[in-house]
């Protein structure tokens, strides 16, 4: 079974098509970080216009890479997040997602985000099958939508670069159910027990700030780029984790949930102690030492907390899911701490938001009947666990 997986939930334009929930045919990103750039983190209103501007070419060149077309030849349903997230760049993709189930008459399965990072463990990802392409700034000019597709590197839209990188641990085929879940992200960071195609148990979330969402305000704290993320993670690996002392916030309370507001707030304490930024900045030791501080702290209380619940539900695979799981030291430290299970660390172009892992999760979750297709919502809100719930799956646990 072909799904045509479709995600805009916040600023990547993506869409994807997956053979039996794992084997990846094509995988078309069109991220809008350097739109995003200039204001240093996503602005809802610009990601749904570009969301607007490039889902359908982003589509037709899944398509044509899966060896379909636009009357959607060759597949079986067509698979969209709707939610959470941004509202308006929800939208764009359900209503995107609608349209082509009643033109095509196909079933329409609407999917959780989270449940997609989580299905991201599963995608065989061969060669060659993922494109990225990084859309500019806009200039004003109305944009090639039926010559794109076509040739995405020459006509001024953007650059294609294929990212592939391989993954720690197996993924793809080799991992199945039951496993534990550790899902970072920009929005999310959360421990989840996956039992079986959307029967999942949600141990912990985070309290506030997610470790992504801590990553860019620390980056802008120490006047890196956007996203802050990889700017820091750079910087970690050439410094001293141990350089400054930061806080594990709630490594020994409140169950297997996480809190990183503290954390950045720490980080923004030891700024001011050194004199500021501009004297820590020209300093590369000290910033590299702040940066790897920050990091060791995170890695510290996200890997704690996961070996408690590893141990507590008596499980042995864990997948490493979401955008932070890009980061090097994080999958370093993964690696050494869980020598002992079945680990799974998709390639990083699994982990930042994609349509593969929503293809993925799609094709194990029931479609929707098609009046309830037809009336289908974005969720900018949308809980885990009920998600779940009406699929047969588990409540939130009680810890
Ligand atoms: O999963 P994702 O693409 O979007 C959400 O669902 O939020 O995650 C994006 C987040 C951003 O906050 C970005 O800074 C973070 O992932 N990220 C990283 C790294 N690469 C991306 N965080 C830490 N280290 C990285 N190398
Ligand atoms: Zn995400």
């Amino acid at each position: 079974m072909r799904v045509l997986g479709i995600e805009t939930s916040c600023d990547e334009t993506a869409a994807a098509v997956v053979e039996d929930g794992r084997r990846v045919i094509s995988n078309i990103v069109a991220s809008q970080v350097r739109v995003h750039k200039t204001y240093r983190g996503v602005v809802p209103e610009i990601a749904s216009r570009c969301h607007v501007e490039h889902l359908l070419p982003v589509v037709a060149e899944a398509l044509k890479q899966a060896g379909s077309n636009e009357r959607g030849e060759g597949i079986d349903a067509i698979a969209v997040t709707r939610g959470p997230g941004l509202v308006g760049a929800l939208l764009v993709g359900v209503e995107t997602a609608k349209a082509l189930a009643l033109a095509w008459d196909r079933p329409l399965i609407a999917v959780h985000h989270t449940l997609g990072h989580l299905h991201s463990v599963f995608c065989d990802l061969p060669e060659g099958r993922s494109r990225v392409i990084e859309i500019l700034p806009d200039d004003g000019a109305v944009p090639a939508l039926t010559k794109w597709p076509s040739s995405p590197s020459n006509d001024g839209m953007g650059d294609a670069i294929d990212r592939q990188e391989h993954g720690s641990g197996q993924t793809g085929a080799a991992f199945d159910y039951p496993f534990l879940g550790l899902v970072v992200s920009g929005g999310h960071s959360s421990l989840v027990r996956v039992d079986g195609p959307g029967r999942v148990c949600l141990l912990g979330n985070t309290l506030d700030d997610a470790p992504g969402e801590a990553y860019d305000k620390v980056a802008r704290s120490l006047g890196l780029d956007y996203p802050g993320g990889p700017e820091v993670d750079r910087r970690a690996a050439q410094g001293d984790a141990g350089a400054f002392n930061l806080p594990r916030p709630v490594l020994h309370s409140h169950g297997y949930d996480f809190s990183f507001s503290g954390l950045k707030t720490a980080v923004v304490q030891e700024i001011g102690r050194f004199g500021g930024v501009e004297k820590l900045r020209a300093d590369e030791e000290a910033l590299c030492g702040l940066c790897a501080s920050f990091q060791a702290a995170v890695i510290d209380v996200l890997l704690t907390k996961t070996r408690r619940a590893l141990k507590k539900q008596r499980l042995k695979r864990l997948a490493v899911v979401g955008g932070v799981a890009c980061n090097q030291g994080l999958r370093t430290e993964a690696v050494s701490r869980f020598k002992d299970a079945h680990l799974a660390i998709p390639s990083p172009i699994l982990c930042t938001d994609n349509a593969a892992m929503i293809a993925a999760a799609g094709a194990h979750l029931e479609p929707l009947e098609k009046e309830e297709a037809l009336r289908l919502d974005a969720r900018a809100g949308w809980a885990l666990a009920p998600a779940a719930e009406r699929r047969g799956g588990w409540t939130r646990s009680t810890r």
